[in-house]
């Protein structure tokens, strides 16, 4: 029976692993972490994943876990490759750490497998030399490199339903690969070498990135156009050949906002990635000029903020577009208040909704959470009724007849005339004058033009 010790019990590794012992594998599981090696050796999961307790119980017989890799056939290396934020290059020393604790072990006829996102030629450069300290030469022992591309929320029906792409060594590394893999692997399986098969998984995540970047751009100029952009897209759409993506407060997750600059860390030519980049992060800037919009004339105003998780339906905030926007909103002054009913832990601390809403001024929508859409705004004790859908999911007529100023990103529309009693500020906001409207009449009074002048908001 095949047995595969698997580096890297985290969002990708560890239910990759249990697929495998629940097909039949058996599995040691490695973690440098003792505290996620104690915790799964305890009949507990160190994180939450759509499926992942029911797998866990069919796989926990043939599973086991270690913080040291031991004799196996497969190996397979899961491990973080982060960005270094300082400059923008990718930090591989996780995949270099797992290769040389891999070398010890390594025989011929092993297959080692790299599942980790990697720049173009990391295999060859990296990851190769440092299997050959093992005395054992490429080509004795097997190697391929299997980019995962699973989404949290779907990890394990996409990692048995997807198509793969599989970039071995040589022809056998590939074809071993690829047996491995069809143990529980229902989609497609492509074959290719290994540089390829980097350069596919970076170039999957830049073309959504670049894409997003697009539609962030149509948002922006939709509003100085003063027309909304959700419904351009939608007629955009119906073209056969045109498929525009959603705007948003910008790009998070752990691929998308990092892939892009492992593509293009070794070009000093390519401009158009980078610049995505630039146009996705500053979308919190731009939610963020909305918000000093409507709430001008507030005194110390306060804002609450409905998801801070990257996207909608998971607890995942990594990389996620709120960090930025709640840094750049606290330097404004403003007092922030979170909530998200999927995140269990975020630096910032998470309150209830009705806490969270209690006498703010301003609530904003960062996440598509399903549970935000049928938000009752007639049970909201706010102080004044402001509302900005950076996802353009609330029923924005619902709202307005509650009597709040709704603005959409993206939206540049006129904005129906709001009963002004319900844009009233409360009594003491306003010294000089007391039956100001809160929120401007028409979207078309904000200044939306792009201050650096490249598109960006930064
Ligand atoms: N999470 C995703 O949605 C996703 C999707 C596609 C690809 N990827 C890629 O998969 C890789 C793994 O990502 P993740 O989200 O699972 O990371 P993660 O941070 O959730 O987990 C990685 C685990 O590896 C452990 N680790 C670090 N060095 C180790 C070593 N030498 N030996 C054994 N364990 C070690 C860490 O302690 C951690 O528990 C990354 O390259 C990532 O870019 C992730």
């Amino acid at each position: 029976m095949m047995k595969i010790c698997v580096l890297g019990l985290g969002y990708i590794g560890l239910p990759t692993a249990l697929l495998f012992a629940a097909h039949g594998v058996n599995v040691v599981g490695v973690d440098v972490k003792q505290s996620v090696v104690d915790c799964l050796n305890h009949g507990n999961l160190p994180f939450s994943e759509p499926g992942i307790e029911s797998l866990y119980g069919e796989a926990k017989d043939r599973f086991f876990a270690r913080t040291e890799p031991e004799a196996a056939d497969v190996f397979l290396i899961a491990v973080p490759t982060p960005l270094d934020p300082a400059t923008k290059v990718s930090d591989l020393s996780y995949v270099k750490n797992a290769a040389e604790m891999i070398a010890p072990h390594l025989r011929e006829g092993n297959l080692i497998i790299l599942e980790s996102t990697v720049p173009p030629g990391t295999s060859e450069r990296v990851v190769i030399p440092r299997l050959e300290k093992s005395g054992v030469a490429a080509g004795e022992f097997l190697y391929a490199h299997c980019p995962e591309r699973a989404i949290p929320g779907r990890t394990l029906q996409e990692m048995a339903g997807n198509c793969r792409i599989i970039g071995g060594y040589d022809r056998d590394s590939t074809d071993r690969a690829t047996a491995v893999y069809q143990t529980f692997v229902r989609g497609q399986i492509y074959q290719t070498d290994t540089r390829t098969a980097e350069f596919v998984k970076l170039m999957e995540n830049t073309c959504r990135d670049v894409n997003i970047a697009l539609a962030n751009e149509f948002a922006q100029l939709a509003e100085e156009c003063g027309i909304n952009v959700w419904e351009a897209i939608t007629l955009a759409n119906k073209h056969p050949r045109v498929t525009v993506l959603n705007p948003g407060p910008g790009v998070g997750g752990h691929c998308i906002a990092i892939d892009p600059w492992f593509l293009t860390e070794n070009s000093t030519r390519c401009r158009m990635v980078a610049t995505a980049r630039e146009v996705n992060d500053s979308m919190p800037n731009y939610v963020l000029h909305i918000a000093r919009s409507m709430l001008a004339g507030i005194r110390n105003p306060t804002i609450c903020i409905f998801g801070v998780a990257y996207k909608g339906n998971i607890g995942d905030t990594r990389e996620s577009p709120a960090f930025k926007f709640i840094q750049l909103a606290e330097n404004e002054g403003y007092t922030v208040r979170c909530h998200d009913p999927h995140v269990k832990e975020f630096p910032h601390s998470l309150m209830d909704a009705t806490d969270a809403v209690a006498g703010s001024d301003c609530l904003i929508i960062l996440t598509d959470h399903d549970c935000f859409r049928t938000i009752d705004p007639a049970g909201l004790r706010m102080r004044t009724k402001l509302v900005i859908d950076a996802r353009n999911i609330l029923d924005h007529e619902k709202w307005t007849d509650q009597g709040f100023a709704v603005r959409v990103l993206g939206d540049g529309s006129p904005i129906q005339p709001v009963p002004l009693a319900g844009l009233m500020a409360p009594a003491g906001l306003y010294p000089a004058d007391a039956t100001r409207p809160v929120a401007p009449s028409s979207s078309p009074s904000f200044s939306l033009l792009s201050p650096n002048g490249r598109g960006g908001y930064l």
